[in-house]
């Protein structure tokens, strides 16, 4: 199908919650198709807290988990899926670094992260988890391919 053809080809990220965010979303849009990416899927979203919890149980484990997935339903999270060659890889260099004091300059993070936690966007960190990211916010209807069709054929 249409959506095997570009495992590898796709990431996905969301813009996290909070007002700073929600300011820069035309800037952060701007830097993401500047730099090549297709926006293949979008929607400004609420999770609740069961979803944020499935999303990040990798990381369950974790101390700051709680935290995590407290913030991440505080607000509406701007979710994408994004079409490129190389896009996992290619967009974790354009956000950079998980901790903004370390993301290089002109990164997305360097100009638009407030903290560990409040580092503005997500980006997927492989190709597998890229497709079950994308599959999990988004159905086959609500993806469009380059020509702005539906992945969803008309039958
Ligand atoms: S880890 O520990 O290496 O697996 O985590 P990392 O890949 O660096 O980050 C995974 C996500 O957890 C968020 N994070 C935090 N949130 C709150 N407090 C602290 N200390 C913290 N450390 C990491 C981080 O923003 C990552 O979110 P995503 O959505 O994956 O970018």
């Amino acid at each position: 199908s249409d959506q095997k053809t570009l495992y590898g080809k796709i990431t996905f990220t969301m813009i996290k919650p909070g007002e700073r965010n929600q300011e820069n979303i035309g800037p952060i849009l701007t830097k993401i198709t500047e730099n090549g990416f297709r926006i293949e899927a979008m929607k400004l979203v609420k999770l609740r807290t069961k979803q944020a919890e499935v999303f990040y149980s990798h990381l369950s484990d974790k101390p700051f988990y709680n935290d995590l997935v407290k913030y991440m339903t505080s607000g509406p999270v701007l979710a994408m899926i994004l079409e490129k060659e190389n896009a996992v890889s290619d967009f974790r260099v354009l956000i950079g670094d998980t901790d903004p004091t370390k993301a290089k300059e002109g990164t997305i993070r360097n100009l638009y992260a407030e903290s560990l936690q409040k580092n503005a966007i997500h980006g997927s960190d492989s190709d597998e988890n890229a497709a079950l990211e994308a599959g999990f916010f988004f159905s086959t209807s609500e993806r469009y391919n380059k020509n702005g069709e539906c992945f969803l054929k008309d039958t």
